[in-house]
């Protein structure tokens, strides 16, 4: 009997800061996944500059896309099809992506899938780790998927592949952007989830009891008033002389975050009688979150290796080679979507 050919996307993500290009087979093994950072460049202002970020994908592109295949070992004849970002994201951002795919695609012929961000987020949980040799099990439907990233944060229900119902989302601030606007507030350097990790890594997270908005009944998440009861009480301690105490103040935060995000998806994975959870999304780096969905006993937990939580295009290649086994081929007159929302109805 002869083998399966395999199936080969290559992916393209330019949403925010992050010029990416990489290969995945079958939807789950990375050939490669390249991956080059603006951040440095951001740094300065404090956050993302999106004229800056779009021009600086300009320049990388083309050498992502062929370090991404040199790395796989493969050319663009190998490729069965293009998947690249289309929303949501920075407007200026998007359009570089998905036009150099567009370009790839009709002097390849290759067909060219536009692919939701978010999804693809949460398609990263089906990739095999790089980091482990083993391989983990597929997640399992019914499954209850927590996007935390930094401009969304909600909760989806999925019953099958490609298939989602909302329960809830952020009324205000997502998680991400919280963890950015509080990393500013206490002086810390952009990214902001990062720098309030390693902060509130020297620091007792008991220190300063801020509000956790449960909006009992609800599935969705506030974060703006917590954060506000930072700013309160930075400007509090900063009318006495001395030095302000960043690290109990960012574990203060973080375990705010973490609680309240926790205890939601498992009180709402109980109600919708999902058999496992999915956490994804920049913040889904948090070593804190991680620890806390792990340790947990309701149910099993799958949260993507630490390569593979921020933007990267192999997750968008994952997701496109759902959609491809799926039949679906975008015409090439697509526009970006910034405002992308990946779930239109609710429960
Ligand atoms: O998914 P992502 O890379 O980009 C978006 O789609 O938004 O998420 C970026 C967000 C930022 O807000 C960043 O501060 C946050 O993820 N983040 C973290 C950590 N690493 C990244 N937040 C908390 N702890 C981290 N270790
Ligand atoms: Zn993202």
């Amino acid at each position: 009997m002869a083998a399966k050919t395999p199936v080969r996307i290559l992916g393209l993500e330019t949403s925010c800061d992050e010029t990416a290009a990489a290969v995945v087979e079958d939807g789950g093994k990375i050939l490669s996944n390249v991956i080059a950072t603006q951040a440095d460049l951001h740094a300065k202002y404090g956050g993302v500059f999106p004229e800056m970020a779009s021009r600086q994908h300009i320049r990388t592109i083309h050498a992502v896309v062929e370090q991404a295949l040199q790395q796989a070992h493969l050319a663009l004849e190998n490729i069965d099809a293009i998947a690249v970002t289309q929303g949501p994201g920075l407007p200026g951002s998007l359009v570089v992506g998905v036009n150099y795919a567009k370009g790839l695609a009709l002097a390849s012929g290759l067909p060219l899938l536009g692919i939701n961000h978010l999804e693809a987020h949460i398609y990263s949980a089906w990739l095999a780790s790089p980091e482990q040799d083993s391989v983990l099990p597929e997640p399992q439907f019914p499954l209850l998927a927590l996007l935390v990233s930094g401009g969304h944060t909600e909760l989806d229900l999925m019953t099958d592949h490609l298939t989602y119902r909302q329960l809830g989302a952020t009324r205000d601030d997502a998680a991400g952007e919280a963890f950015d606007k509080v990393a500013r507030l206490l002086h810390l350097p952009y990214p902001g989830g990062p720098s309030i990790q390693k902060a509130a890594s020297d620091g007792n997270p008991q220190a300063y009891r801020f509000p956790r908005a449960r909006l009992e009944g609800e599935w969705d998440f506030s974060f703006s008033g917590l954060k506000t009861a930072v700013l309160r009480m930075v400007r509090q301690i900063e009318q006495t002389p001395g030095r302000l105490p960043v690290e109990d103040l960012a574990a203060s935060f973080q375990t705010a975050v973490v609680d309240v995000l926790v205890s939601k998806t498992i009180l709402a994975a109980q109600k919708c009688q999902a058999r496992e959870i999915l956490v994804a999304g920049g913040v889904s780096a948090n070593r804190a979150l991680r620890e806390a969905f792990v340790s947990q006993k309701s149910f099993p937990v799958h949260i993507p290796p630490l390569s593979l939580c921020t933007d990267n295009a192999a997750m968008v290649a994952c997701a496109g080679y759902y959609h491809f086994i799926n039949g679906r081929r975008d015409t090439l007159d697509f526009d970006v979507k910034p405002n992308w929302r990946l779930v239109k109805t609710e429960l």
